[in-house]
Protein backbone atom coordinates (compact mmCIF):
# COMPACT_ATOMS: atom_id res chain seq x y z
CA UNK A 1 0.00 0.00 0.00
CA UNK A 2 2.69 2.17 1.12
CA UNK A 3 5.00 1.76 -2.26
CA UNK A 4 1.61 2.09 -4.39
CA UNK A 5 0.86 5.31 -2.66
CA UNK A 6 5.04 6.51 -3.35
CA UNK A 7 4.88 5.12 -6.67
CA UNK A 8 1.53 7.12 -7.22
CA UNK A 9 3.12 10.16 -5.76
CA UNK A 10 6.16 10.26 -7.71
CA UNK A 11 4.11 9.83 -10.73
CA UNK A 12 2.19 12.52 -10.31
CA UNK A 13 4.89 14.31 -10.03
CA UNK A 14 6.98 13.30 -12.85
CA UNK A 15 3.76 14.04 -15.03
CA UNK A 16 3.12 17.82 -13.53
CA UNK A 17 6.73 18.23 -14.55
CA UNK A 18 6.76 16.86 -18.18
CA UNK A 19 3.09 18.36 -18.98
CA UNK A 20 4.24 21.93 -17.42
CA UNK A 21 7.82 22.41 -17.87
CA UNK A 22 7.98 22.60 -21.77
CA UNK A 23 5.28 25.52 -21.54
CA UNK A 24 6.94 27.28 -18.81
CA UNK A 25 9.41 29.18 -20.61
CA UNK A 26 7.65 29.52 -23.90
CA UNK A 27 5.74 32.37 -25.15
CA UNK A 28 2.99 30.79 -27.24
CA UNK A 29 2.69 32.21 -31.35
CA UNK A 30 -0.36 34.12 -32.25
CA UNK A 31 -1.70 31.09 -34.18
CA UNK A 32 -1.26 28.69 -31.65
CA UNK A 33 -4.48 30.30 -30.19
CA UNK A 34 -6.40 29.29 -33.40
CA UNK A 35 -9.21 26.36 -33.39
CA UNK A 36 -7.44 22.58 -33.25
CA UNK A 37 -3.99 24.21 -32.94
CA UNK A 38 -1.03 22.35 -31.98
CA UNK A 39 -1.07 23.40 -28.45
CA UNK A 40 -3.40 22.65 -26.20
CA UNK A 41 -4.44 24.53 -23.17
CA UNK A 42 -2.56 24.30 -19.81
CA UNK A 43 -6.10 22.74 -18.52
CA UNK A 44 -5.82 19.64 -20.51
CA UNK A 45 -2.17 19.40 -20.15
CA UNK A 46 -2.31 19.61 -16.28
CA UNK A 47 -5.31 17.44 -15.99
CA UNK A 48 -3.64 14.61 -16.41
CA UNK A 49 -0.88 14.87 -14.01
CA UNK A 50 -4.25 14.84 -11.81
CA UNK A 51 -6.38 12.18 -12.79
CA UNK A 52 -3.94 9.21 -12.51
CA UNK A 53 -5.95 6.28 -12.02
CA UNK A 54 -5.45 4.45 -15.43
CA UNK A 55 -7.93 1.91 -14.29
CA UNK A 56 -10.69 4.70 -14.42
CA UNK A 57 -11.75 5.57 -17.93
CA UNK A 58 -11.72 9.48 -16.84
CA UNK A 59 -7.64 8.91 -17.22
CA UNK A 60 -7.88 8.21 -20.82
CA UNK A 61 -9.95 10.69 -21.66
CA UNK A 62 -7.31 12.94 -20.26
CA UNK A 63 -5.16 11.34 -22.17
CA UNK A 64 -6.83 11.77 -25.27
CA UNK A 65 -7.09 15.40 -24.40
CA UNK A 66 -3.36 15.57 -25.18
CA UNK A 67 -3.55 15.02 -28.61
CA UNK A 68 -5.09 17.71 -31.28
CA UNK A 69 -7.74 15.25 -32.85
CA UNK A 70 -10.94 17.18 -33.43
CA UNK A 71 -13.86 16.41 -32.53
CA UNK A 72 -15.79 15.45 -35.40
CA UNK A 73 -12.96 13.01 -36.29
CA UNK A 74 -11.91 9.52 -34.67
CA UNK A 75 -8.25 8.22 -35.38
CA UNK A 76 -8.40 4.51 -35.03
CA UNK A 77 -5.54 3.97 -37.62
CA UNK A 78 -2.05 3.38 -35.39
CA UNK A 79 -0.87 0.58 -37.58
CA UNK A 80 -0.21 3.31 -40.06
CA UNK A 81 0.09 6.30 -38.83
CA UNK A 82 -0.48 8.18 -35.29
CA UNK A 83 -0.84 11.39 -33.87
CA UNK A 84 1.61 12.87 -31.45
CA UNK A 85 0.94 14.41 -27.89
CA UNK A 86 1.30 18.28 -28.19
CA UNK A 87 4.72 17.96 -26.23
CA UNK A 88 5.47 16.41 -29.44
CA UNK A 89 4.40 18.77 -31.74
CA UNK A 90 5.40 21.25 -29.69
CA UNK A 91 8.99 20.44 -29.56
CA UNK A 92 9.12 19.73 -33.54
CA UNK A 93 7.65 23.24 -33.86
CA UNK A 94 10.30 24.64 -31.99
CA UNK A 95 12.96 23.54 -32.93
CA UNK A 96 11.80 24.31 -36.25
CA UNK A 97 11.35 28.00 -36.05
CA UNK A 98 15.02 27.59 -33.97
CA UNK A 99 16.47 26.31 -37.03
CA UNK A 100 14.72 28.75 -39.30
CA UNK A 101 16.03 31.87 -37.85
CA UNK A 102 19.76 30.32 -37.23
CA UNK A 103 20.83 27.69 -39.36
CA UNK A 104 24.60 28.05 -38.30
CA UNK A 105 26.97 24.64 -37.23
CA UNK A 106 27.10 26.88 -33.64
CA UNK A 107 22.65 26.14 -33.46
CA UNK A 108 22.83 22.78 -34.95
CA UNK A 109 25.71 21.53 -32.17
CA UNK A 110 22.70 21.56 -30.20
CA UNK A 111 20.84 19.17 -32.00
CA UNK A 112 23.52 16.66 -31.92
CA UNK A 113 23.25 16.83 -28.57
CA UNK A 114 19.47 16.10 -28.41
CA UNK A 115 20.38 13.16 -30.84
CA UNK A 116 22.43 11.21 -28.40
CA UNK A 117 19.92 11.97 -25.46
CA UNK A 118 17.40 10.51 -27.39
CA UNK A 119 19.78 7.77 -28.10
CA UNK A 120 20.34 6.87 -24.26
CA UNK A 121 16.30 6.91 -24.00
CA UNK A 122 15.50 4.75 -26.90
CA UNK A 123 18.09 2.33 -25.36
CA UNK A 124 16.40 2.41 -22.05
CA UNK A 125 13.24 1.96 -23.75
CA UNK A 126 14.03 -0.90 -25.07
CA UNK A 127 16.33 -2.53 -22.48
CA UNK A 128 19.51 -2.42 -24.48
CA UNK A 129 22.91 -0.47 -24.75
CA UNK A 130 23.20 3.26 -26.57
CA UNK A 131 25.74 1.94 -28.52
CA UNK A 132 23.51 -0.51 -30.08
CA UNK A 133 20.33 2.09 -30.95
CA UNK A 134 20.71 3.81 -34.39
CA UNK A 135 18.27 5.89 -35.97
CA UNK A 136 17.49 5.69 -39.55
CA UNK A 137 14.26 6.95 -41.60
CA UNK A 138 11.78 4.67 -40.74
CA UNK A 139 11.20 1.08 -40.48
CA UNK A 140 11.49 0.18 -44.23
CA UNK A 141 15.11 1.37 -43.87
CA UNK A 142 16.18 -0.19 -40.57
CA UNK A 143 15.07 -3.43 -42.56
CA UNK A 144 16.62 -2.56 -45.74
CA UNK A 145 20.57 -1.43 -43.77
CA UNK A 146 20.24 -5.37 -42.65
CA UNK A 147 18.79 -7.18 -45.70
CA UNK A 148 21.74 -5.50 -48.06
CA UNK A 149 24.14 -5.42 -45.28
CA UNK A 150 24.72 -9.50 -43.89
CA UNK A 151 26.99 -11.05 -46.45
CA UNK A 152 24.51 -13.95 -47.67
CA UNK A 153 25.82 -15.90 -50.83
CA UNK A 154 24.76 -18.58 -52.95
CA UNK A 155 23.94 -21.55 -51.28
CA UNK A 156 22.57 -19.73 -48.50
CA UNK A 157 18.62 -19.68 -47.10
CA UNK A 158 17.03 -16.86 -45.24
CA UNK A 159 13.66 -18.08 -43.67
CA UNK A 160 10.79 -15.44 -43.72
CA UNK A 161 6.73 -15.39 -42.72
CA UNK A 162 4.89 -15.12 -45.73
CA UNK A 163 3.30 -12.40 -44.22
CA UNK A 164 6.41 -10.11 -43.30
CA UNK A 165 5.83 -6.24 -45.40
CA UNK A 166 7.25 -5.87 -48.48
CA UNK A 167 10.05 -4.06 -46.85
CA UNK A 168 11.38 -7.36 -44.86
CA UNK A 169 10.12 -9.38 -47.82
CA UNK A 170 10.66 -7.85 -51.48
CA UNK A 171 13.61 -6.59 -50.18
CA UNK A 172 15.18 -9.71 -49.52
CA UNK A 173 13.84 -11.20 -53.22
CA UNK A 174 15.46 -8.76 -54.97
CA UNK A 175 18.72 -9.14 -52.69
CA UNK A 176 18.56 -13.04 -53.24
CA UNK A 177 17.87 -12.58 -57.59
CA UNK A 178 21.25 -10.36 -57.41
CA UNK A 179 23.62 -12.41 -55.08
CA UNK A 180 21.85 -16.05 -55.49
CA UNK A 181 20.49 -17.16 -52.32
CA UNK A 182 17.21 -18.46 -51.83
CA UNK A 183 14.30 -17.75 -49.90
CA UNK A 184 12.28 -20.30 -48.00
CA UNK A 185 8.55 -18.68 -47.07
CA UNK A 186 6.56 -20.28 -43.90
CA UNK A 187 2.74 -19.84 -43.64
CA UNK A 188 1.25 -20.25 -40.02
CA UNK A 189 -2.10 -21.46 -39.03
CA UNK A 190 -5.05 -18.57 -38.99
CA UNK A 191 -6.06 -19.65 -35.63
CA UNK A 192 -3.61 -20.86 -33.27
CA UNK A 193 -4.41 -22.43 -30.03
CA UNK A 194 -0.60 -22.56 -28.48
CA UNK A 195 2.33 -21.23 -29.24
CA UNK A 196 3.82 -24.34 -30.56
CA UNK A 197 1.93 -24.61 -33.66
CA UNK A 198 3.21 -20.78 -34.31
CA UNK A 199 7.19 -22.22 -33.73
CA UNK A 200 6.97 -25.67 -34.87
CA UNK A 201 6.75 -24.37 -39.12
CA UNK A 202 9.70 -22.17 -38.61
CA UNK A 203 11.77 -25.42 -36.81
CA UNK A 204 10.83 -27.57 -39.85
CA UNK A 205 11.84 -25.18 -42.48
CA UNK A 206 15.70 -24.23 -40.83
CA UNK A 207 18.42 -26.56 -42.15
CA UNK A 208 22.22 -26.44 -42.59
CA UNK A 209 22.21 -23.73 -45.03
CA UNK A 210 19.80 -21.25 -43.11
CA UNK A 211 21.38 -18.14 -42.35
CA UNK A 212 18.73 -15.96 -40.88
CA UNK A 213 15.11 -16.23 -39.82
CA UNK A 214 12.86 -13.29 -40.29
CA UNK A 215 9.59 -12.26 -38.93
CA UNK A 216 6.77 -9.38 -38.55
CA UNK A 217 6.46 -9.71 -35.06
CA UNK A 218 3.15 -8.23 -35.40
CA UNK A 219 1.62 -8.52 -38.62
CA UNK A 220 -0.04 -5.67 -40.57
CA UNK A 221 -2.40 -7.90 -42.71
CA UNK A 222 -3.36 -10.33 -40.46
CA UNK A 223 -3.27 -8.65 -36.65
CA UNK A 224 -1.31 -11.88 -35.94
CA UNK A 225 1.52 -10.99 -32.98
CA UNK A 226 4.16 -14.14 -33.06
CA UNK A 227 6.15 -15.76 -30.06
CA UNK A 228 9.27 -13.50 -30.65
CA UNK A 229 11.19 -14.50 -27.81
CA UNK A 230 10.74 -18.13 -29.01
CA UNK A 231 11.49 -17.53 -32.24
CA UNK A 232 14.62 -15.86 -31.38
CA UNK A 233 15.49 -18.67 -29.47
CA UNK A 234 15.02 -20.89 -32.04
CA UNK A 235 17.38 -19.09 -33.98
CA UNK A 236 20.34 -18.82 -31.05
CA UNK A 237 19.99 -23.20 -31.07
CA UNK A 238 20.22 -23.10 -34.84
CA UNK A 239 23.17 -20.69 -34.60
CA UNK A 240 21.36 -17.92 -37.44
CA UNK A 241 20.57 -14.44 -37.17
CA UNK A 242 16.86 -13.29 -36.34
CA UNK A 243 15.55 -9.89 -37.64
CA UNK A 244 12.10 -8.50 -35.71
CA UNK A 245 10.28 -6.04 -37.75
CA UNK A 246 8.82 -4.60 -34.88
CA UNK A 247 7.25 -1.80 -36.46
CA UNK A 248 3.33 -2.84 -35.14
CA UNK A 249 5.17 -3.40 -31.68
CA UNK A 250 7.61 -0.54 -30.82
CA UNK A 251 5.29 1.77 -29.18
CA UNK A 252 2.70 -0.80 -28.79
CA UNK A 253 4.18 -3.18 -26.49
CA UNK A 254 6.46 -3.30 -23.59
CA UNK A 255 9.42 -4.19 -24.80
CA UNK A 256 12.76 -5.70 -23.64
CA UNK A 257 14.72 -6.54 -26.51
CA UNK A 258 17.62 -8.23 -24.57
CA UNK A 259 15.09 -10.13 -23.27
CA UNK A 260 13.41 -10.77 -26.59
CA UNK A 261 16.85 -12.03 -27.55
CA UNK A 262 16.53 -10.93 -31.21
CA UNK A 263 19.76 -10.02 -32.96
CA UNK A 264 18.16 -6.88 -34.98
CA UNK A 265 14.97 -4.90 -34.36
CA UNK A 266 13.51 -2.60 -36.70
CA UNK A 267 10.95 0.22 -35.99
CA UNK A 268 9.32 3.31 -36.98
CA UNK A 269 8.65 6.75 -34.28
CA UNK A 270 5.66 7.48 -35.82
CA UNK A 271 3.41 4.51 -35.35
CA UNK A 272 2.53 2.75 -32.08
CA UNK A 273 5.51 5.44 -30.69
CA UNK A 274 3.36 8.39 -31.71
CA UNK A 275 6.43 10.20 -32.59
CA UNK A 276 7.97 12.42 -34.78
CA UNK A 277 7.76 11.82 -38.43
CA UNK A 278 10.38 10.49 -40.62
CA UNK A 279 12.34 8.73 -38.09
CA UNK A 280 13.53 4.84 -37.27
CA UNK A 281 14.68 2.69 -34.91
CA UNK A 282 17.75 0.16 -35.97
CA UNK A 283 19.04 -2.40 -32.78
CA UNK A 284 21.97 -4.29 -33.73
CA UNK A 285 23.23 -6.85 -30.91
CA UNK A 286 26.37 -5.45 -30.53
CA UNK A 287 27.89 -8.98 -30.77
CA UNK A 288 26.80 -8.87 -34.48
CA UNK A 289 27.78 -5.03 -35.64
CA UNK A 290 30.91 -6.27 -37.18
CA UNK A 291 28.81 -9.11 -39.40
CA UNK A 292 26.38 -5.60 -40.98
CA UNK A 293 27.91 -3.54 -43.76
CA UNK A 294 26.98 -0.31 -44.31
CA UNK A 295 24.39 0.74 -46.90
CA UNK A 296 25.18 4.05 -46.86
CA UNK A 297 28.22 5.83 -46.07
CA UNK A 298 28.45 9.58 -45.61
CA UNK A 299 30.35 12.40 -44.03
CA UNK A 300 31.96 11.64 -41.18
CA UNK A 301 31.93 8.12 -41.42
CA UNK A 302 35.16 5.96 -39.96
CA UNK A 303 36.07 2.54 -40.37
CA UNK A 304 36.36 2.24 -36.43
CA UNK A 305 33.07 2.82 -35.91
CA UNK A 306 31.46 1.46 -32.97
CA UNK A 307 28.34 2.54 -32.80
CA UNK A 308 24.90 1.28 -34.62
CA UNK A 309 23.96 5.06 -35.56
CA UNK A 310 27.39 6.18 -36.12
CA UNK A 311 28.52 2.59 -38.52
CA UNK A 312 24.57 2.21 -40.43
CA UNK A 313 22.84 5.44 -39.77
CA UNK A 314 25.19 8.25 -41.18
CA UNK A 315 22.75 9.51 -43.94
CA UNK A 316 24.11 12.89 -44.75
CA UNK A 317 21.79 15.76 -43.38
CA UNK A 318 18.58 15.03 -41.65
CA UNK A 319 15.79 16.67 -40.65
CA UNK A 320 17.15 17.29 -37.13
CA UNK A 321 13.92 19.35 -36.37
CA UNK A 322 11.73 16.30 -36.01
CA UNK A 323 14.69 14.25 -34.28
CA UNK A 324 14.80 16.45 -31.57
CA UNK A 325 11.20 14.94 -30.36
CA UNK A 326 11.96 11.49 -29.92
CA UNK A 327 12.67 12.42 -26.26
CA UNK A 328 9.52 14.61 -25.18
CA UNK A 329 7.74 11.21 -26.96
CA UNK A 330 9.89 9.03 -24.97
CA UNK A 331 9.05 10.73 -21.89
CA UNK A 332 5.50 10.60 -22.81
CA UNK A 333 5.60 7.07 -23.19
CA UNK A 334 7.40 6.74 -19.42
CA UNK A 335 4.92 9.24 -18.00
CA UNK A 336 2.24 7.04 -18.59
CA UNK A 337 3.78 4.11 -18.51
CA UNK A 338 4.77 1.10 -20.85
CA UNK A 339 3.01 -1.87 -19.54
CA UNK A 340 -0.44 0.36 -19.22
CA UNK A 341 -0.19 1.31 -22.73
CA UNK A 342 -0.18 -2.21 -23.90
CA UNK A 343 -2.57 -3.29 -21.57
CA UNK A 344 -4.77 -0.44 -22.66
CA UNK A 345 -4.69 -1.13 -26.33
CA UNK A 346 -5.17 -4.85 -25.71
CA UNK A 347 -8.34 -3.93 -23.46
CA UNK A 348 -9.65 -1.56 -26.72
CA UNK A 349 -9.16 -4.16 -28.97
CA UNK A 350 -10.49 -6.66 -26.68
CA UNK A 351 -13.63 -4.13 -25.98
CA UNK A 352 -13.97 -3.96 -30.41
CA UNK A 353 -13.43 -7.35 -30.93
CA UNK A 354 -16.17 -8.55 -28.35
CA UNK A 355 -18.61 -5.83 -29.74
CA UNK A 356 -18.71 -6.73 -32.96
CA UNK A 357 -19.02 -10.48 -32.27
CA UNK A 358 -22.15 -9.87 -30.20
CA UNK A 359 -23.36 -7.14 -32.66
CA UNK A 360 -22.65 -7.96 -35.67
CA UNK A 361 -22.48 -11.81 -35.82
CA UNK A 362 -21.96 -12.03 -39.65
CA UNK A 363 -18.51 -10.22 -39.12
CA UNK A 364 -15.21 -12.82 -39.89
CA UNK A 365 -12.22 -11.87 -37.84
CA UNK A 366 -8.96 -12.12 -39.61
CA UNK A 367 -7.07 -11.39 -36.52
CA UNK A 368 -7.09 -14.28 -33.83
CA UNK A 369 -9.44 -13.12 -31.25
CA UNK A 370 -6.99 -14.09 -28.91
CA UNK A 371 -4.96 -11.34 -26.76
CA UNK A 372 -1.53 -14.15 -26.43
CA UNK A 373 -1.63 -13.73 -30.87
CA UNK A 374 -2.69 -10.55 -31.30
CA UNK A 375 -1.30 -7.15 -30.97
CA UNK A 376 -3.28 -3.64 -31.17
CA UNK A 377 -4.64 -4.41 -34.62
CA UNK A 378 -8.18 -6.09 -35.11
CA UNK A 379 -8.66 -6.84 -38.67
CA UNK A 380 -11.98 -8.56 -39.94
CA UNK A 381 -14.48 -9.13 -43.24
CA UNK A 382 -18.16 -8.30 -43.72
CA UNK A 383 -19.87 -10.76 -46.24
CA UNK A 384 -20.62 -9.42 -49.79
CA UNK A 385 -18.88 -6.07 -48.56
CA UNK A 386 -15.94 -4.86 -49.90
CA UNK A 387 -13.30 -3.78 -47.56
CA UNK A 388 -12.05 -0.87 -49.39
CA UNK A 389 -15.96 0.98 -49.46
CA UNK A 390 -16.53 0.25 -46.09
CA UNK A 391 -13.08 1.92 -45.06
CA UNK A 392 -13.99 5.12 -47.66
CA UNK A 393 -17.64 4.81 -46.05
CA UNK A 394 -16.63 5.23 -42.34
CA UNK A 395 -14.24 8.20 -43.04
CA UNK A 396 -17.13 10.17 -45.42
CA UNK A 397 -19.75 9.70 -43.11
CA UNK A 398 -18.29 9.58 -39.63
CA UNK A 399 -15.06 10.52 -39.47
CA UNK A 400 -13.70 7.01 -38.67
CA UNK A 401 -10.15 7.01 -39.86
CA UNK A 402 -8.83 2.87 -40.18
CA UNK A 403 -7.25 0.89 -42.75
CA UNK A 404 -8.56 -1.38 -45.79
CA UNK A 405 -5.42 -3.35 -44.47
CA UNK A 406 -5.71 -7.34 -45.44
CA UNK A 407 -9.81 -6.58 -44.45
CA UNK A 408 -11.04 -3.46 -42.90
CA UNK A 409 -8.06 -2.77 -40.04
CA UNK A 410 -9.08 -0.96 -36.82
CA UNK A 411 -5.76 0.07 -34.73
CA UNK A 412 -6.77 1.96 -31.81
CA UNK A 413 -4.59 3.59 -29.85
CA UNK A 414 -4.30 5.32 -26.22
CA UNK A 415 -6.33 8.50 -27.95
CA UNK A 416 -9.28 6.16 -28.20
CA UNK A 417 -11.67 5.66 -25.29
CA UNK A 418 -14.16 2.73 -24.57
CA UNK A 419 -16.81 5.27 -26.38
CA UNK A 420 -15.03 5.60 -29.41
CA UNK A 421 -14.90 2.14 -30.06
CA UNK A 422 -18.55 1.85 -29.27
CA UNK A 423 -18.77 4.79 -31.83
CA UNK A 424 -17.03 2.63 -34.46
CA UNK A 425 -19.17 -0.69 -34.01
CA UNK A 426 -22.25 2.04 -34.44
CA UNK A 427 -21.05 3.07 -37.62
CA UNK A 428 -19.99 -0.44 -38.33
CA UNK A 429 -23.54 -1.70 -38.30
CA UNK A 430 -25.24 1.54 -39.78
CA UNK A 431 -22.88 1.38 -42.78
CA UNK A 432 -23.67 -2.73 -43.16
CA UNK A 433 -27.22 -2.67 -43.20
C1 LIG B 1 5.25 -4.94 -40.28
C2 LIG B 1 5.66 -3.69 -41.02
N1 LIG B 1 6.93 -3.53 -41.43
C3 LIG B 1 7.34 -2.43 -42.06
C4 LIG B 1 6.48 -1.41 -42.33
C5 LIG B 1 6.98 -0.19 -43.04
O1 LIG B 1 6.91 0.90 -42.16
P1 LIG B 1 7.40 2.32 -42.63
O2 LIG B 1 6.52 2.72 -43.77
O3 LIG B 1 7.19 3.16 -41.43
O4 LIG B 1 8.80 2.20 -43.03
C6 LIG B 1 5.14 -1.52 -41.95
C7 LIG B 1 4.17 -0.47 -42.27
O5 LIG B 1 3.01 -0.56 -42.01
C8 LIG B 1 4.73 -2.68 -41.27
O6 LIG B 1 3.46 -2.84 -40.84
Amino acid sequence: MTVHTNLTNQKRKFLKQLFTSSFASLTLPAWANAPNDLFPSREAITALATNDDPSEERYWEMVKKQFSIPDHLLMVNAANLCPSPYVVNEQVHTAHQRLEKDVSFQLRSGFATEREQALQLMADFVGVRKEEIGITRNTTESNNIIVNGLDLKKGDEVVLWEQNHPSNGTAWEQRAKRYGFTIKKVSLPANPTAAEELIEPFAKAIHSKTRLLSFSHISNTTGMALPAQALCQLAKEHNIFSLVDGAQSLGMMDLNLKEMGCDFYTGSTYKWLMGPLENGVLYVNKAHLGHVWPTIVGAGWKSESATVDEKLCLLGQRNETTLSALSAVLKFHHAIGKKQIEERILALNSYLKQQIREKIPAATFITPLSPTFSGGVTILQLPGKEAQILFQKLYDQYGIACAPTGGLRFSPHIYNTMADMDKVVDALIAITV
